[in-house]
């Protein structure tokens, strides 16, 4: 029998970038599976849609030892058996799980990131994924109740020691927080965090792009950014109310504050720029959501983009956005600030340059 791996990954026009400092590339459209894979979707579905993405080009897929319909890694379980049944030789995709929130159970050490359950979390998910290791393992928030020097050495120790991860990266940690993981690895000889998975989409830009600044300067920091259409009220879904089977419908109590504040002067505002938005995509060819998708990408310290569909049709819509990426010239891009209008303003530097 022979053991040449047959190459089943055709890239097509996707384009790659590396995540972070690290050698690792990865597409800049990916597919990820809060509330969806596990969620309200399962079985076939989910291998379609991981199909679809791959098809597209897309080499990496995200999850979280808390996704899942009852909070209880599902969504692992759901795309483990898709990832099993594609059969993709394992070098040619890359695979994140996010310790940190467990899977809904209330022993005190089976959330937070304790050396403990970050080791013991992750073995669990390797489980449920039914994979020998991923790639990249998140701190899916920071904790505040365990020694920074103890977070670092967990992960570390899931790195070096145990094989179960190739790099180690952070979720909705503050930029303090990533320098100083960044600087007890440094001073400690561990292993130091590649990449940030914060929300980041037209709507949602502060943080990403003034606070984490530095981040990109000085560490080369990469990011895997989440909810580019803000859960879905970039694609124009919204505008009219709340479709059935959509992603408000099926988890109402979850978005209640969200879906109550679509009706507030701010949700009428987001609303009408979605509208003007779509105005601008069609001129250019595309839709609202590639156009959305496309602005995110554009964004160099953007490393991935990653995408949340419940079907397959979603997907192929979505990865429009590479098409569209080479026609946001300049201008387009004032065009897409004018509407916006939430520009965040820089840190101040008083006239002095880096
Ligand atoms: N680290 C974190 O804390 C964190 C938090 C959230 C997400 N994430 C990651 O980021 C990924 C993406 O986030 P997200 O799912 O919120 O992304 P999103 O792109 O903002 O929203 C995706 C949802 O929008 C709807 N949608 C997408 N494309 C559409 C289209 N072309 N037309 C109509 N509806 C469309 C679908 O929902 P419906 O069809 O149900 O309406 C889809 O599930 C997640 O899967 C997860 O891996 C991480």
């Amino acid at each position: 029998m022979s053991s040449v791996v047959e190459s089943k990954f055709d890239p097509k026009d996707m384009v790659f970038r590396h995540l972070g400092p690290s050698g690792l590339k990865v597409s800049v459209l990916s597919l990820g599976g809060w509330l969806t894979y596990g969620g309200t979707q399962k079985g076939n579905i989910v291998k379609d849609c991981l199909e679809a993405a791959w098809n597209h080009g897309i080499n990496f897929f995200d999850t979280a030892e808390v996704y899942g319909k009852q909070a209880n890694g599902e969504s692992e379980v759901e795309m483990g058996n898709a990832l099993k049944e594609l059969a993709w030789p394992r070098d040619e995709y890359v695979l994140s799980t996010k310790i940190f929130f467990g899977t809904g159970r209330k022993e005190p050490n089976t959330r937070g990131l304790s050396k403990k359950h970050v080791v013991e979390g992750l073995k669990s998910s390797l489980q449920r994924l039914q994979q020998p290791y991923v790639d990249i393992v998140l701190a899916h928030r920071p904790d505040v109740g365990t020694p920074m020097k103890e977070i670092v050495e967990g992960f570390t120790q899931c790195i070096q020691n145990l094989n179960m991860a190739y790099y180690w990266g952070t979720s909705e940690w503050s930029a303090v927080q990533i320098m100083e993981a960044t600087q007890i690895a440094e001073k400690y000889n561990l292993i130091a965090p590649i990449a940030e998975q914060p929300q980041y989409n037209a709507f949602h830009r502060e943080r990403f792009e003034v606070e984490f600044a530095p981040l990109y300067e000085q560490f080369k920091y990469g990011t895997t950014i989440w909810s580019p259409l803000a859960s879905g009220l970039l694609t124009g879904k919204y505008n009219d109310g709340i479709p059935e089977d959509s992603r408000f419908a099926n988890n109402k109590s979850f978005f209640e504050g969200t879906i109550k504040a679509l009706q507030s002067e701010e949700g009428k505002a987001k609303i009408a720029k979605v509208r003007k938005l779509t105005e601008v995509a069609e001129k250019l060819g595309g839709s609202v959501s590639s156009l959305a998708l496309a602005w995110c990408i554009k964004n160099e310290n953007v490393s991935t983009v990653i995408l949340g569909a419940t079907k397959v049709s979603q997907i192929e819509e979505n990865c429009k956005a590479i098409q569209l990426l080479p026609k946001l010239t300049p201008e387009v891009m004032e065009d897409i600030e004018k509407i916006l209008d939430n520009k965040p303003a820089e840190a101040p530097s008083f006239g002095r340059k880096r």
